[in-house]
């Protein structure tokens, strides 16, 4: 399949979404000047020592987008699953050793009302040791993990691999992500403080429902489905 290696761009999400690229098609980059991460924030990019990418997705219907997010979790962590303890952090953050490993971010672009591409974003630490003072506390890599180095395209070859493999499955609806979720989550049945609009509440996670929203018991036993908001690292 196509795949485009940037030396340096602002965000290889940008790059995905705004070129016209084939199905599957991966956008990699050495490096992103304005690398995009979840509600506006931005990822730290560090040249070289990371894994930074996109892929175009085909013919996925806007239902579909929450629970590609879960399935593109799923995926990653599966590829990870020889080198560490991963765990996934709803709705996409892949944690080990209770950090940030890496993260997932969809983009889309409509036309005329209808969604004309949906892209994948993943951001994957590798071999990178210090972190931005900001972030140390909460980020941790594959090599600080295990403490050796990797080559970087065989862990991206490995995710197409997987990715590619149970594609179908998952559009069509054949892989179940609620019974899979038990295996993946970092926190069924733990205390999470869920993080939205300022505002931190305490919940209990209970699993996920078909469309990709937590499922989550609050403070007074009550269940409530939750769309938006991050699970705190405290
Ligand atoms: C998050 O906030 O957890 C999502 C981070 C996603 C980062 C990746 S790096 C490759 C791709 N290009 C971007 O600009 N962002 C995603």
């Amino acid at each position: 399949s196509t795949i485009v290696a940037l030396e340096t761009v602002d965000s290889t999400n940008a790059y995905a979404v705004s070129n016209d690229l084939p199905p599957f098609a991966v956008v990699t980059a050495e490096s992103q000047t304005a690398g995009r991460g979840r509600s506006g924030r931005k990822w730290h990019s560090a040249e070289g020592l990371n894994l930074y990418f996109s892929i175009v997705l085909n013919d996925i219907e806007p239902q579909k987008l929450l629970p590609m997010n879960i399935f593109a979790g799923y995926i990653l962590a599966d590829t990870l699953k020889d080198i560490a303890d991963v765990k996934i952090k709803w709705p996409n953050d892949i944690i080990a050793e209770g950090k940030k490993l890496a993260g997932i971010l969809m983009e889309t672009s409509f036309s005329g009302g209808k969604l004309e591409k949906a892209v994948l974003g993943i951001g994957l630490n590798v071999n990178i040791e210090d972190f931005p003072e900001d972030i140390a506390w909460m980020a941790t890599s594959l090599k600080k993990i295990s403490g050796r180095n990797f080559i970087r395209e065989e862990i991206l070859a490995s995710f197409m691999n997987n990715l590619e493999e149970k594609y179908d499955d998952f559009i069509t609806g054949r892989i179940n992500l609620i019974n899979l979720w038990p295996f993946y989550s970092a926190f069924l049945d733990k205390k999470i403080s869920l993080h939205k609009d300022g505002v931190k509440t305490e919940y209990t996670e209970r699993g996920i429902d078909a469309f990709g929203c937590l499922l989550a018991e609050n403070a007074y036993g009550r269940p409530e489905t939750i769309v938006t908001g991050d699970i705190g690292y405290d």
